[in-house]
């Protein structure tokens, strides 16, 4: 072959497998709790995700999306997750990995992202130290002491000098117990008690009744949403904490909208800051919102939701920037300072981090048109993770 024959036929064999490789569809692995005690979860960042292929289309940087589900129910045990997400990566071929309604699922599968070379899209799970546990993640949810550290300032500047913490034990717990404790005493106020209650099953009377003695100013509470926050919220009241004159402060993972209808009027009055609120203003919520009803009616939008909203939006982005490319180092170069307006308000992820930045509101729970509805009526503007500092 002549030098110039195998330029010509490098140049053809090139193109042929350039033209495969554009016609090939991203294989998305979504490894998400779609039933047991965290189903809810799965279903919000499901129906998240839906509703930006619906809007948007499926084709970004010249390729179809398409996607694998897993279901890693209960969400808590990891050796689960390493088996679903090899099964992904071996299997099913997937090109990026996402998903990870839980923080154990986040931690377990990082390893496997970094072996494997995948980007891994983290569209829930909120330790602080997820993102560090790979350099190919990138996170569009939030993390705890993002949460925490704006209700912490409030509280010392709101008349509430002591406060006792209640938190789940694992990682989002601890990350919201230290950041709590950190901000609120750096403003002057006093830790009078701690606890950190399991995650699976918790009897929350002693701890309620260990609260009442106590008598601070204020509980914090920090509780992944479900049942066991409905029934944090009933003991509460049954207990009388409320009239004892303890109030009740938290991260918006306690009014979460799946579950606020189910809490009920007890949820009145509460104050939290979080990332997203169902009664956010701007024009971009109203549409989202709106938009949700429309495919969900049985549901209500809520913070789990836009994290798998915003995370297919980054995908999106990131495959139009590198022309459909999921080449990890490509992809998480590309998601590195990206901004754009999400239905909770400007958000970006951080180079220095692959996290998210954003605004964090202070909300208090009303009844609005009949609803209850987390009202915000303060913010911290693009606010990173504490956590990393
Ligand atoms: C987590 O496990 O990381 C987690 C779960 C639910 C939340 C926040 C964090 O609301």
């Amino acid at each position: 072959m002549t030098p110039m024959k195998t330029l010509v036929g490098l140049a053809a064999g090139a193109a042929l497998t350039m033209s495969a490789w554009a016609a090939d569809p991203v294989k998305i692995g979504l490894i998400l709790p779609m039933s047991g005690p965290f189903a809810a979860y799965g279903k919000q960042i499901e129906h998240g995700i839906k509703l930006y292929i619906a809007q948007h289309g499926d084709t970004y940087g010249g390729r179809k999306v398409e996607f694998v589900l897993k279901d890693d129910n209960p969400g808590t045990s990891g050796d689960i997750d390493k088996r679903l997400a090899q099964e992904l990566v071996v299997k099913d071929k997937v090109d990026l990995l996402a998903g990870f309604g839980l923080t154990p699922s986040a931690f377990a599968v990082a390893p496997l992202a970094t072996e494997a070379r995948k980007p891994m899209i983290v569209m829930n799970a909120a330790t602080s130290a997820i993102t560090t546990k790979s350099p190919y993640i990138v996170r569009t949810s939030m993390t705890l002491p993002q949460n925490t550290a704006p209700i912490a300032s409030w509280a010392a500047k709101n008349g509430i000098k002591t406060v006792f913490t209640l938190v789940a034990d694992y990682g989002p717990g601890h990350d919201s117990e230290a950041q709590f404790k950190k901000t609120f005493t750096a403003a002057g106020g006093q830790i009078v008690g701690e606890v950190r209650a399991p995650v699976k099953n918790p009897d929350f009377a002693p701890y309620l009744q260990k609260i009442k003695d106590t008598k601070p100013d204020a509980v914090f509470i920090f509780l992944p949403p479900g049942a066991e926050t409905i029934a944090f919220m009933k003991g509460f009241k049954e207990r009388g904490l409320a009239q004892a004159g303890i109030r009740l402060i938290s991260t918006g993972d306690l009014p979460d909208e799946d579950i606020l209808d189910a809490i009920g009027d007890s949820a009145l009055g509460l104050i939290t800051s979080f990332h997203y609120s169902e009664a956010h203003k701007s024009p971009e919520n109203q549409a989202y919102v709106a938009a949700y009803y429309k495919a969900y009616p049985k549901d209500r939008p809520n913070f789990m939701s836009v994290g798998g909203y915003d995370g297919m939006h980054l995908i999106a982005a990131v495959l139009n920037k590198t022309g459909g490319s999921t080449d990890a180092d490509k992809f998480v170069d590309a998601a590195k300072g990206i901004k754009w307006t999400s239905p909770r308000g400007p958000i970006g992820i951080d180079p220095e981090t692959r996290d998210i930045v954003q605004n964090i509101y202070i909300r208090k729970t009303e009844r609005v048109d009949g609803k209850l509805q987390n009202v915000e009526f303060d913010q911290v503007d693009n606010f990173k993770d504490p956590g990393k500092q």
